[in-house]
This record gives structure tokens, sequence and C-alpha cells, in this order.
């Protein structure tokens, strides 16, 4: 169904990852260089999809559009029947972005100086946009040991308490360790944030990129009975590769929390989404699927193609298979080498473009993620170039 086998060639398409290497890592001659870095895929998106966006442009009228009852419905399927989350229509409002989700979600619910907790490392945006919005983001480092994170819940509460927070920004599947957190570990960050009144953000823009049979666990399934106040968002763009497209849904079952983030999307001027989102978003759901089965097997294949041969080539490299996403979370700790050497020998000397773990915080350093959701010849490429970078 799928094709990922096929090498697209994406420059001069204003793709972030093809086209910006020179404003993103200040080479001056990018044409050499292989990004495996922001998270898309160099895959075509599902044919159900194209299709669907196809038919819409077909008809030559771009007048306003709205989210149909159709949209909500495949949403809700799409949850109830993989996850067991029973989402009603009237839970969901859409955003251009799980990104957008979190500004909104931090401007309605927490006020200038107030403080939000964060596990680092973590995805920039969950740091980035509390501080520009003149908020104090606390971060609290998830516990690591061979690349495996976890949470430590007494530092987490102790966080909370010593810092009066607000709000929780949740990672789930957590990006960039790959982590699946398990129900029992969700429900007792739940079970604290509820104790202690703290609103819990659940990001879970991965969800669907399970690897090798594990389960994605919503956070508004663990949660059930704690009584936390819960926002989550999730989207079809990581999973089909719409990142361009730009949509998200955000969940509250909460109809205060509802009201108040319907309030900010008006006040706002936000509303709806764009008529080829909506299209994208209905066909991805009802009828991508078998597509996402068939990209998680390449994934999976592309991530033991990288473990198999890196840490061999590389004394001082580990990798390990995530439990979730396309991004490889690799440790050079014990290379030696900082990571501004680091950088400079996988651009310069290996051309390749992988992304440095301190911008997932500090707490990311001595690692680098590597986006794997791309055809294996460029996987085995981008090996080669790894190992040509460490090179005397
Ligand atoms: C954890 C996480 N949240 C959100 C996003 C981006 O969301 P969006 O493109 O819907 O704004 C990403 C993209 O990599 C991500 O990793």
């Amino acid at each position: 169904m799928g094709n990922f086998t096929e090498t697209i060639d994406r420059r001069s398409t204003r793709s972030v990852k093809w086209d910006r290497l020179k404003e993103v890592y200040g080479v001056e001659d990018t044409t050499d260089i292989l990004p495996m870095w922001v998270a898309d895929m160099d895959f075509a998106a599902p044919e159900p999809v194209i299709r669907a966006m196809q038919e819409r442009l077909d008809h030559p009228v771009f007048g306003y559009s709205y989210v149909c009852d159709g949209c909500k419905k495949a949403v809700a399927a799409w949850q109830l029947d993989r996850y067991g989350w029973k989402v009603e229509p009237e839970w969901m409002q859409f955003a251009h972005g799980v990104v957008p989700a979190i500004a909104s979600v931090v401007e309605t619910f927490t006020e200038k100086g107030d403080n939000i907790l964060i596990t680092t490392p973590v995805y920039p945006p969950f740091f980035a946009i509390p501080s520009l919005q003149e908020r104090q983001v606390v971060h609290n480092r998830l516990s690591e040991s061979d690349g495996v994170y976890s949470i430590d819940f007494d530092s987490f509460e102790q966080a909370i308490d010593e810092h009066d927070i607000k709000l929780f920004i949740l990672c789930n599947p957590h990006n960039p360790g790959g982590i699946a957190w398990s129900g029992k570990d969700l429900k007792r960050l739940a079970e604290i944030c509820a104790r202690k009144d703290v609103l819990v953000f659940s990001d879970e823009i991965h969800a669907d990129l399970m690897l090798e049979g594990k389960k994605h666990i919503p956070m508004a399934v663990a949660s059930e009975g704690t009584g936390v106040k819960l926002v989550t968002s999730i989207a079809p763009t990581k999973t089909f590769n719409l990142a361009g497209v730009q949509a998200a849904i955000v969940i509250t079952e909460d109809p205060e929390l509802r009201s108040r983030l319907e309030h900010h999307a008006m006040a706002h001027g936000h509303s709806n989404l764009n008529a080829f989102a909506a299209a994208a978003l209905t066909a991805a759901y009802e009828e991508g699927g078998p597509w996402l089965e068939e990209l998680i097997g390449t994934i999976e294949d592309n991530m033991k193609l990288v473990i198999d041969q890196l840490p061999d080539a590389v004394p001082g490299v580990k990798v390990r298979m995530p439990d979730a996403t396309y991004l490889l979370w690799i440790d050079y700790r014990d290379t030696g080498l900082s990571e501004e050497e680091m950088m400079d020998r996988l651009l310069n000397k290996g051309k390749l473009a992988l992304e440095p773990g301190t911008k997932y915080s500090e707490a990311g350093r001595g690692f680098l993620r590597m986006n794997v959701a791309t055809p294996k010849s460029n996987v085995q490429e981008g090996i080669n170039r790894f190992i040509k970078a460490m090179g005397n």
C-alpha cells in the first residue's frame, strides 16, 4: 500500500528539513548534506489521504470550510478502536497544530510569572513557549539509565510543592527518549497532579508510532477515576506525514476547561481547519491504518540497521530501540567528545545533519537525535556518514 523504498527528491519544495539547512546549521554549502533531523518523514503520505486532498482541490472553490461531523467521527473511532478511549464529539476542538495547542493551554490556564513543570529532556516548545509567554519553566530531570528514561516521582512531587506548579506538560509517548509510559506511571502522575491541583496537558502526537507491539495508553484512560484536570492533544500529522498540512485535535472531557479553551480560541480568532486539513485528517483516520502498519515495519527495520552497525563501528556510541517514534536517541557520552566537536565532525566531515541533544534542554547533553523515517538507502548512507565523521 505504501511506498517506503522510493527516494523522493524533496529539495526545493519549501521543506524545512531539506531546504533550511543553511539557516538552521549555519553550513554554507548544503548540497551534499543528508538531513536526518526535524521530525517529518521522506515518505509519500497514504494514498487515500492524497486522493481526499486531490478531490478537494478538484473543486475549484475554496471558500470557508468547517470540521464536519464525519471528521469528528473518524477521530473518535480511531481513539476507541486503537486505545479504548471513548471520546465524544463535543469534547473536541481543532487547532493548527499541537504546538499552537500548547500555546493556547499555557495562555488560557496560567498567568504571567506562573510556574509550569516539564520533564526533561523534552521537545523544545515545551520550554520555549511558556518562556516566551513569560511563565517560569521548572525542569524536572528524568532519571536515565543506559538511555532509558524513567520518572523520578519523588523529585516530581517535590518540584510541584516547591514551585507551586500550575500546569504540567506531559509528552506521551516521550520525545526524544521514545518512551511509552506505562499505565501505572501515568496513573501515578495523574494522582499527584490531581492531589496538588495541577492541570495536565498531554501531548500525544507520537501515540500512533508504537514499535514492536508496544501499547500506547492515553493519559485520559490511565487517569480515569483520579479526578485530574486534563487536556490532551492528538494529531494525524506525525503519524501520516502531514506536518505541512497543519491539524491537531484538542480534547477535554471537562466542560469548564473546554469552555475556557473555546473562549480563548474565539478571543484570538482561531477557528476551524483549512479545507485540505479537514479532508486529509478524515481520510487519514478512516483509511490510513494499513499504510501505518507498513510504516511501522519500515521504521523498525531502519532502526535495527542503525543499532546493528553504529555501536560496533563507532566506539563510545550506544543506540537502543525506542518504544515509540521514528527517532533514535543516540548516546555518545563515552566518546568523550563535546557537543560542539561532535556536531562539527558530523556536519563538516560526515555531511550529516542530526539534532544536538541540548536542543532538548541541558538534560540532553551527550545525545543526538536521528530521524530514520526515510528510505533504507538513506539510513545506510547516514550510518556510513556517521562512521566517516568519526574516523581520523
Ligand atoms: C512532542 C511533539 N509535539 C508536537 C510536535 C509538533 O506538533 P505540530 O506540528 O502539530 O505543531 C512535535 C513535532 O516533532 C513533537 O515531537
